[in-house]
């Protein structure tokens, strides 16, 4: 996908396929839609209120209008004027890159980013175009035997029309959204493709690509005998029970310059060290001995999302080339059930030391993650956030609006959430009072892998707070946001808008 800018005085003289142009209801018509109904000696006035009433999720596709170039004009509703937000700009732009996509156009326009709209700047809204353009012409092909060429979107150009005095705004915006949309598209790719194919082995073949694509990433993937050299027993012991032998990825992303560490040094004894990201690699979770339901087992090929999520915002931030420091840490392996499988009561030992009773083999997410976050130390990191698709109490809590955040860590907190508003990638804060901790208690050994029915998101968040005590640290739980059951099942890509979206504020 090519974004460009574009500027000019006379609209109607664009020459496109397709222009967009925003309606507001009540008949409030955008600027841009204004020019083009003057120009076309009212067209588009003719078809408010009987044919077109500029409600949001609408459009309007009127061809070959007298005194225009484009070839086709896109009406887009836009809902009440007052209510307009960067919500609505997003699913606009979206719906018109759909309409352009089934009309197989291989080119488009869109005036919707010189739209005002609250709390936005030009870049906000040209970023949030380009991704939401990326997302709508997302086609996911890899595995039906004969791909059909002509079901692929032939939309490869995209352009911003734009005041000239917001070009380097919108351009700049443009860049980051491209960045982001194709970090998100490696992140639905990996998340679609199946368990058979996308294994631990293939996310560090992945994870090696990304190293050759991009000098600034380092990567290295440990193998089950470095695994066991650090005494990564928790990870291991859901590991064992898989055939497919298990990868711990390690990616360092090293921008041109680090942010102004001199000034944290002389305010604060700060940790200046890196962010890290851990991403949960189970690439098929089938529950292990405590087995899961037949029903919709299928979609635990998902659960490998966290990790995803952390692959595509390093890719997004390595094109984009942002300043600043960042780790991507991936345990990965399946969780399954062979002879050598965990079995409920089993007590493994941690790399931390820590001792964990496992009580229900299906809460292997934490058991990968524990032993990751300790790994995390080594790294100094001024903070870490890990991603995981890791309780269906989470799906239950927040459904797929919001993602789960915990942290005890307000500043980060806030941040995080600040950046998901921002990106249109929302999370929503989630209790981790210390009183929760009780449910972890065991008989045998330090603490159990289960805190029972009652809030199994926030105990498997302060599971994950026993292994993360050296660092800024904030969990995001995923499980109800990453991908999409039902007809529409596919991944979503998310959350790499919100971690994309946060570390571009901190650089
Ligand atoms: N990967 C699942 C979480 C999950 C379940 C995500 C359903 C999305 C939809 C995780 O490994 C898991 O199985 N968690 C258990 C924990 C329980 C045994 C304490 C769960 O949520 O049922
Ligand atoms: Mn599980
Ligand atoms: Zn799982």
């Amino acid at each position: 996908m090519e974004f460009c800018t574009h500027t000019s005085v006379s609209i109607h003289q664009v020459k496109t396929a397709a222009l967009s142009v925003g309606i507001f209801t009540d008949g409030v018509l955008s600027p841009a839609a204004d020019v083009i109904d003057r120009a076309s000696g009212g067209a588009i006035r003719a078809v408010l209120k009987a044919e077109f009433l500029g409600k949001a999720n609408t459009t309007l596709v009127l061809r070959s209008l007298t005194g225009v170039a484009a070839a086709r004009v896109v009406l887009v509703g836009l809902g009440k004027q007052a209510e307009y937000s960067a919500r609505v700009h997003a699913k606009a732009e979206q719906l018109f890159a759909s309409v352009c996509v089934q009309a197989r156009l291989a080119e488009a326009t869109s005036t919707l980013v010189s739209i005002a709209c609250p709390d936005t700047t030009v870049t906000d809204r040209a970023r949030s175009a380009a991704s939401s353009v990326s997302d709508a012409v997302y086609y996911y092909d890899a595995t039906f035997g004969k791909p059909d060429p002509d079901a692929r979107p032939k939309l490869k150009k995209f352009t911003i029309l734009i005041d000239r005095a917001d070009l380097a705004a919108a351009g700049l915006g443009l860049k980051q959204g491209e960045a982001l949309g194709e970090g998100m598209s490696l992140a639905r790719t990996l998340g679609n493709m199946p368990g058979n194919l996308c294994t631990p082995a293939y996310l560090g073949e992945t994870a090696k690509k990304l190293g050759r694509q991009f000098k600034t990433i380092k990567v290295s993937v440990l193998e089950r005998k470095q695994i066991e050299a650090l005494g990564m027993g928790s990870f291991l012991s859901v590991a064992k029970g898989s055939d497919e032998s298990p990868r711990f990825i390690v990616m360092h992303y090293k921008g041109k310059t680090a942010p102004s560490k001199t000034a944290t040094k002389t305010t604060a004894k700060a940790a200046t060290g890196p962010i890290v990201l851990v991403g949960k690699g189970i690439t098929f979770d089938s529950g292990g001995v405590s087995i899961k339901p037949a029903a919709t087992m299928d979609e635990m090929k998902f659960d490998m999302c966290g990790a995803a999520s952390v692959l595509g915002t390093l890719h997004a931030i390595a094109q984009l080339e942002i300043p600043g420091e960042v780790v991507g840490l991936i345990p990965t392996c399946e969780n399954l059930i062979n002879g050598s499988a965990n079995k409920p009561g089993d007590v493994v030992t941690s790399m931390s030391g820590q001792t964990i009773e496992i009580l229900n083999t299906d809460a292997e997410g934490r058991l990968i993650l524990c032993d990751a976050l300790t790994y995390a130390e080594r790294f100094k990191p001024s903070m870490v956030v890990d991603i995981a698709t890791l309780t269906g109490a989470c799906v239950v809590a927040l459904g797929g609006v919001n993602s789960g955040l915990f942290s005890k860590d307000d500043a980060l907190a806030e941040a995080l959430l600040k950046a998901g508003k921002q990106a249109g990638d929302p999370a929503w804060r989630m209790p981790l009072d210390d009183a929760y901790q009780e449910q972890l208690k065991s008989n045998f050994a330090d603490m159990a892998n289960i805190g029972g029915p009652p809030a199994g998101a926030v105990t498997a968040a302060c599971f994950l707070s026993r292994y993360a005590k050296a660092y800024r640290w904030a969990h995001l739980d995923i499980a109800g946001t990453a991908w999409k059951g039902g007809a529409a099942k596919g991944s979503t890509g998310r959350p790499v808008p919100l971690l994309f979206q946060f570390l571009l504020n901190q650089a």
